[in-house]
Protein backbone atom coordinates (compact mmCIF):
# COMPACT_ATOMS: atom_id res chain seq x y z
CA UNK A 1 0.00 0.00 0.00
CA UNK A 2 1.60 3.16 -0.83
CA UNK A 3 1.45 6.31 1.40
CA UNK A 4 -1.57 8.20 -0.17
CA UNK A 5 -3.73 4.92 0.50
CA UNK A 6 -2.11 4.41 4.22
CA UNK A 7 -3.37 7.69 4.89
CA UNK A 8 -6.46 7.46 3.49
CA UNK A 9 -7.16 3.97 5.57
CA UNK A 10 -5.97 5.87 8.66
CA UNK A 11 -8.61 8.46 8.30
CA UNK A 12 -11.33 5.77 7.90
CA UNK A 13 -9.76 3.76 10.28
CA UNK A 14 -10.13 6.76 12.81
CA UNK A 15 -13.79 7.32 11.59
CA UNK A 16 -14.54 4.03 12.54
CA UNK A 17 -13.09 4.13 15.72
CA UNK A 18 -15.35 7.44 16.82
CA UNK A 19 -18.02 5.11 18.35
CA UNK A 20 -15.95 2.52 19.58
CA UNK A 21 -18.00 1.09 22.50
CA UNK A 22 -15.05 -2.44 23.02
CA UNK A 23 -14.84 -1.62 26.68
CA UNK A 24 -16.85 0.99 29.93
CA UNK A 25 -14.71 3.73 29.14
CA UNK A 26 -16.98 4.77 26.14
CA UNK A 27 -19.79 5.43 28.70
CA UNK A 28 -17.36 7.88 30.29
CA UNK A 29 -14.89 9.19 27.88
CA UNK A 30 -16.38 12.85 26.04
CA UNK A 31 -14.79 11.96 22.86
CA UNK A 32 -12.23 9.31 21.52
CA UNK A 33 -8.94 10.63 20.91
CA UNK A 34 -7.60 8.79 18.42
CA UNK A 35 -3.79 10.15 17.21
CA UNK A 36 -2.47 13.12 15.24
CA UNK A 37 0.05 13.99 12.68
CA UNK A 38 1.73 12.71 9.66
CA UNK A 39 -0.48 9.92 8.77
CA UNK A 40 3.00 8.53 7.03
CA UNK A 41 5.26 9.72 9.60
CA UNK A 42 8.64 8.37 10.03
CA UNK A 43 8.24 8.71 14.25
CA UNK A 44 5.37 7.76 15.78
CA UNK A 45 5.00 8.74 19.77
CA UNK A 46 2.91 6.64 21.91
CA UNK A 47 1.65 7.81 25.43
CA UNK A 48 -0.65 6.24 28.09
CA UNK A 49 -4.15 7.33 27.46
CA UNK A 50 -5.78 10.70 27.14
CA UNK A 51 -6.30 13.39 30.18
CA UNK A 52 -8.98 15.78 30.64
CA UNK A 53 -7.78 18.36 27.98
CA UNK A 54 -7.55 15.45 25.46
CA UNK A 55 -10.83 14.24 26.02
CA UNK A 56 -11.72 17.74 25.90
CA UNK A 57 -10.49 18.64 22.61
CA UNK A 58 -9.81 15.17 20.76
CA UNK A 59 -6.08 15.73 20.55
CA UNK A 60 -3.58 13.73 22.23
CA UNK A 61 -0.50 15.63 24.26
CA UNK A 62 -2.92 18.95 24.20
CA UNK A 63 -1.92 20.03 28.29
CA UNK A 64 1.00 20.18 29.71
CA UNK A 65 2.78 17.40 28.79
CA UNK A 66 1.99 18.17 25.56
CA UNK A 67 4.44 21.69 25.59
CA UNK A 68 7.00 19.15 27.26
CA UNK A 69 6.70 16.99 24.33
CA UNK A 70 6.26 20.06 22.21
CA UNK A 71 9.26 21.89 23.50
CA UNK A 72 11.60 18.58 23.20
CA UNK A 73 10.43 18.34 19.46
CA UNK A 74 11.06 21.57 18.50
CA UNK A 75 15.36 20.80 20.30
CA UNK A 76 15.74 18.52 17.94
CA UNK A 77 14.20 20.33 14.66
CA UNK A 78 11.21 18.84 14.71
CA UNK A 79 7.23 19.92 14.82
CA UNK A 80 4.19 18.05 16.21
CA UNK A 81 2.60 17.96 12.21
CA UNK A 82 6.42 15.87 11.35
CA UNK A 83 5.34 12.82 13.63
CA UNK A 84 2.32 10.94 14.59
CA UNK A 85 1.11 10.99 18.12
CA UNK A 86 -1.28 8.49 19.72
CA UNK A 87 -2.21 6.76 23.20
CA UNK A 88 -2.20 2.86 24.10
CA UNK A 89 -5.60 3.90 25.44
CA UNK A 90 -7.85 6.25 23.31
CA UNK A 91 -10.50 6.92 26.12
CA UNK A 92 -9.91 9.22 28.80
CA UNK A 93 -10.01 6.91 32.09
CA UNK A 94 -12.06 8.41 35.00
CA UNK A 95 -9.71 11.22 36.84
CA UNK A 96 -6.77 9.99 34.91
CA UNK A 97 -5.95 6.66 36.83
CA UNK A 98 -4.19 4.12 35.34
CA UNK A 99 -5.52 1.99 32.61
CA UNK A 100 -6.93 -1.46 33.70
CA UNK A 101 -5.80 -4.55 31.94
CA UNK A 102 -8.66 -5.64 30.04
CA UNK A 103 -9.19 -1.80 28.54
CA UNK A 104 -5.88 -2.02 27.03
CA UNK A 105 -6.56 -5.39 25.82
CA UNK A 106 -9.67 -3.96 24.12
CA UNK A 107 -7.92 -0.85 22.69
CA UNK A 108 -4.86 -2.74 21.37
CA UNK A 109 -6.13 -3.30 17.92
CA UNK A 110 -6.52 0.21 17.26
CA UNK A 111 -2.60 1.32 17.96
CA UNK A 112 -1.46 -1.92 16.24
CA UNK A 113 -3.63 -1.06 13.32
CA UNK A 114 -1.87 2.45 13.67
CA UNK A 115 1.22 1.72 14.12
CA UNK A 116 0.07 -1.00 10.57
CA UNK A 117 -0.71 2.54 8.76
CA UNK A 118 1.99 4.68 9.50
CA UNK A 119 4.56 2.21 9.27
CA UNK A 120 6.61 4.39 11.48
CA UNK A 121 10.93 3.53 11.81
CA UNK A 122 10.86 4.56 15.04
CA UNK A 123 8.39 4.19 18.10
CA UNK A 124 9.13 6.19 20.78
CA UNK A 125 7.19 4.54 23.93
CA UNK A 126 6.33 7.42 26.43
CA UNK A 127 6.18 5.88 30.34
CA UNK A 128 5.24 1.93 31.74
CA UNK A 129 2.03 1.52 29.89
CA UNK A 130 3.16 2.04 26.40
CA UNK A 131 6.46 0.48 27.08
CA UNK A 132 5.55 -2.42 28.21
CA UNK A 133 2.62 -2.81 25.88
CA UNK A 134 4.80 -2.64 22.89
CA UNK A 135 7.87 -4.31 23.95
CA UNK A 136 5.88 -7.30 25.33
CA UNK A 137 8.04 -6.85 28.24
CA UNK A 138 7.07 -6.52 31.97
CA UNK A 139 10.63 -4.29 32.37
CA UNK A 140 9.92 -0.64 33.58
CA UNK A 141 10.84 2.78 32.36
CA UNK A 142 13.46 2.82 34.97
CA UNK A 143 15.11 0.32 33.19
CA UNK A 144 14.73 0.55 30.45
CA UNK A 145 14.74 4.40 29.29
CA UNK A 146 17.05 5.56 26.95
CA UNK A 147 17.70 1.96 25.01
CA UNK A 148 16.42 1.17 21.98
CA UNK A 149 15.13 -2.09 20.88
CA UNK A 150 14.10 -3.19 17.41
CA UNK A 151 10.61 -4.96 17.89
CA UNK A 152 8.21 -6.30 15.24
CA UNK A 153 4.73 -5.27 15.52
CA UNK A 154 2.29 -7.01 13.63
CA UNK A 155 3.71 -6.58 10.26
CA UNK A 156 6.05 -3.98 10.78
CA UNK A 157 9.52 -4.20 12.65
CA UNK A 158 10.19 -0.50 14.45
CA UNK A 159 13.22 0.76 16.53
CA UNK A 160 11.60 1.02 19.97
CA UNK A 161 12.91 3.99 22.19
CA UNK A 162 11.24 4.24 25.58
CA UNK A 163 11.12 7.69 27.33
CA UNK A 164 9.70 8.67 30.79
CA UNK A 165 6.76 10.06 30.36
CA UNK A 166 6.95 14.18 30.03
CA UNK A 167 3.61 13.96 32.39
CA UNK A 168 5.61 12.38 35.15
CA UNK A 169 9.24 14.71 34.17
CA UNK A 170 6.61 17.76 34.84
CA UNK A 171 7.36 17.35 38.67
CA UNK A 172 10.64 15.72 38.76
CA UNK A 173 13.70 17.71 37.18
CA UNK A 174 16.47 14.73 37.27
CA UNK A 175 13.27 12.72 35.02
CA UNK A 176 13.15 15.69 32.53
CA UNK A 177 16.72 15.84 32.20
CA UNK A 178 16.73 12.35 31.51
CA UNK A 179 14.10 12.60 28.96
CA UNK A 180 15.94 15.06 27.32
CA UNK A 181 18.98 13.53 27.05
CA UNK A 182 17.54 10.75 25.75
CA UNK A 183 15.68 12.55 23.49
CA UNK A 184 18.85 14.14 21.89
CA UNK A 185 19.41 10.48 20.58
CA UNK A 186 16.62 10.38 18.97
CA UNK A 187 18.09 11.79 15.15
CA UNK A 188 20.76 9.54 15.27
CA UNK A 189 17.84 6.49 15.08
CA UNK A 190 15.70 7.81 12.74
CA UNK A 191 18.93 8.32 10.73
CA UNK A 192 19.28 4.75 11.28
CA UNK A 193 15.65 2.94 11.42
CA UNK A 194 15.03 5.19 8.13
CA UNK A 195 13.55 3.67 5.39
CA UNK A 196 11.27 1.48 7.39
CA UNK A 197 12.45 -2.08 8.06
CA UNK A 198 9.18 -3.71 6.56
CA UNK A 199 9.07 -1.38 3.17
CA UNK A 200 8.00 -4.16 0.26
CA UNK A 201 10.89 -4.68 -1.86
CA UNK A 202 10.48 -2.57 -5.21
CA UNK A 203 11.80 -4.03 -8.14
CA UNK A 204 13.85 -1.99 -11.03
CA UNK A 205 15.14 -3.31 -14.25
CA UNK A 206 18.43 -2.78 -15.31
CA UNK A 207 19.95 -3.85 -18.78
CA UNK A 208 23.30 -5.64 -18.44
CA UNK A 209 26.31 -4.36 -20.42
CA UNK A 210 28.94 -6.43 -18.41
CA UNK A 211 28.00 -9.32 -16.41
CA UNK A 212 30.03 -9.94 -13.42
CA UNK A 213 32.90 -12.32 -14.16
CA UNK A 214 32.58 -16.04 -14.66
CA UNK A 215 28.45 -15.15 -14.25
CA UNK A 216 26.59 -16.91 -16.71
CA UNK A 217 23.41 -16.67 -15.49
CA UNK A 218 23.06 -13.30 -17.72
CA UNK A 219 24.09 -11.73 -20.74
CA UNK A 220 25.15 -8.61 -21.89
CA UNK A 221 22.07 -6.98 -23.54
CA UNK A 222 19.71 -9.11 -21.46
CA UNK A 223 17.19 -7.05 -18.74
CA UNK A 224 17.01 -8.18 -15.38
CA UNK A 225 15.29 -7.08 -12.29
CA UNK A 226 17.21 -6.41 -8.86
CA UNK A 227 14.89 -5.47 -5.82
CA UNK A 228 15.63 -2.67 -4.16
CA UNK A 229 14.41 -1.96 -0.40
N1 LIG B 1 -0.28 11.91 28.68
C1 LIG B 1 -0.46 10.89 27.82
O1 LIG B 1 0.10 9.82 27.99
N2 LIG B 1 -1.26 11.09 26.77
C2 LIG B 1 -1.87 12.24 26.52
O2 LIG B 1 -2.56 12.35 25.51
C3 LIG B 1 -1.65 13.31 27.44
C4 LIG B 1 -0.85 13.10 28.49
Amino acid sequence: MDALARAEALTAYAAETADCARCPLSETRTRVVFGAGDPDADLMIVGEAPGFQEDQGGTPFAGQAGEVLGRLLAGIGLQRDDVYVANVLKCRPPQNRDPLEFEIASCEPHLFRQVELVRPGVVVTLGNFATKLLSGRPSGITQVHGHEQEVALGATTVVLFPLYDPAAALYTPSMLQALEDDFSRLPALLGRASPPLSVPARAVEIEVTAPPVEDEAVAVGETIQLGLF
